[in-house]
């Protein structure tokens, strides 16, 4: 079966009581056990759901996993992934890493013995460089954000395997739809289904998947001892965005790479970060990995003023954090999803405040330029 099909016809589309084509909402929080001698497979929500497990099973099966996870946020996904480890445990994490990992791996991990160092994974010798006695586990994000830097995957997880490491990627920016991670040896995939799994920017949401039966119970007991689960009727709306992703990705990539090849021509633009475009250092190491290469860029402009203008002047465009919708968005990262960093630390990272990224969606791409252009 091709993907495209899988996405609607994975086995956990159909309420398995009543064949109904859309899971219904199990909103509900506890359940009645006829048997006080053999429970039933439903005890507390907490513990499993129906329509959650449905949404989990069905990201499960997209990420070619064994076993799914929801949670109530993309940093309830990534923060309970990270929690099953130990104390004294040392991560290795891409150094432009979303703002919301870098601030609960430096604010609040570090202050149960959970040391982190980042480095710019697009070189693996830094990776090498980095691992000590006490390193556990390897962060990915790859594209990493807001700059779209290209990790090769494979060659982590060589690494990581030579050294024990356990690895973990956030997926969010390719989905499963572009990206599978666990087929290229990684050991848990994290979620923000926040963005393209969702698509519609109307859900908070996270998911781990992962193929291995140890660490899935690992993941399972953080999920149900910590309870960041997401809610029955938040799973459903995930559920029901899964259904058009490839729809969703297909048009909204095509979009982006003609939002980067306009911004390219354009002389005031100093720079253009675009895994799909041809000169990205990254370009042929996506084409290696993924079938694809998203629908989020991100450019410098020449001049502050000239950014700030642009942000002031669109109209279909939203300024907004987040990604991943239906609807474009453009976002500028120091003062949102990187405004955690120090500013030195951006500084040395390149993210610069003329730098805007955008999340493409379903507009027509003339109309999402001319809104763009700043002489128009
Ligand atoms: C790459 C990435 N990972 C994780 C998150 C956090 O997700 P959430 O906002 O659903 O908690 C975001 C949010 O922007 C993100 O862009």
């Amino acid at each position: 079966m091709k993907y495209g099909t899988l996405i609607l016809h994975n086995g956990h589309e159909l309420d398995p009581h009543t064949g109904a084509l859309s899971i219904p909402i199990y909103q509900v929080s506890t359940f009645h056990q006829h048997d006080i001698d053999n429970l039933g497979k439903y005890g507390y929500s907490r513990s499993a759901n129906p329509t959650r497990e449905a949404f989990e099973n069905t990201l499960a099966v997209l990420e070619n996993g064994t076993h799914g996870y929801a949670f109530s946020s993309g940093m309830a996904a990534i923060s309970s992934s990270l929690a099953i480890l130990d104390q004294g445990d040392h991560v290795v994490a891409t150094e432009d890493i979303y703002g919301g990992s870098y601030r609960i791996l430096t604010c609040f991990f570090n202050k149960f013995g959970l040391t982190t160092t980042f480095v710019d994974m697009t070189k693996l010798e830094n990776l090498e460089e980095a691992i000590r006695p006490n390193t556990r586990a390897v962060l990915m994000e790859t594209p990493s954000n807001p700059l779209l830097k290209i990790t090769d995957i494979v060659g982590v997880v060589g690494i990581a395997r030579k050294h024990g490491l356990l690895t973990m990627i956030d997926n969010t920016f390719m989905s499963p739809y572009f990206l599978r991670p666990l087929d290229l040896g990684v050991d848990i995939v994290i979620h923000s289904a926040t963005k393209f799994l969702g698509g519609h920017s109307d859900v908070l949401g996270g998911a781990v998947i992962t193929k291995s039966e140890e660490l899935a119970s690992r993941i399972y007991f953080v999920q149900y001892g910590f309870g960041a689960v997401l809610g029955p009727q938040d799973c459903w709306l995930l559920l029901r965005g899964i259904k058009t992703l490839r729809a969703r990705m297909e048009l909204q990539q095509q979009s982006a790479m003609e939002i980067a090849l306009w911004l390219k021509r354009q002389s005031w633009v100093s720079s253009v970060y675009y895994p799909g475009l041809s000169d990205h250092p990254g370009h042929e190491i996506v084409k290696s990995q993924a079938a694809g290469f998203g629908a989020v860029l991100s450019f410098e402009t020449d001049t502050l003023e000239r950014a700030k203008r642009i942000m002031k002047q669109v109209k279909l465009w939203s300024v907004a954090v987040s990604l991943g919708g239906v609807e474009s968005i453009l976002s500028y990262p120091v003062k949102m999803s990187h405004a955690t960093v120090p500013p030195s630390e951006r500084e040395r990272l390149g993210i610069t405040d003329n730098l805007i990224r955008l999340s493409v969606g379903l507009e027509d791409a003339d109309d999402l330029i001319q809104d763009l252009d700043p002489n128009h």
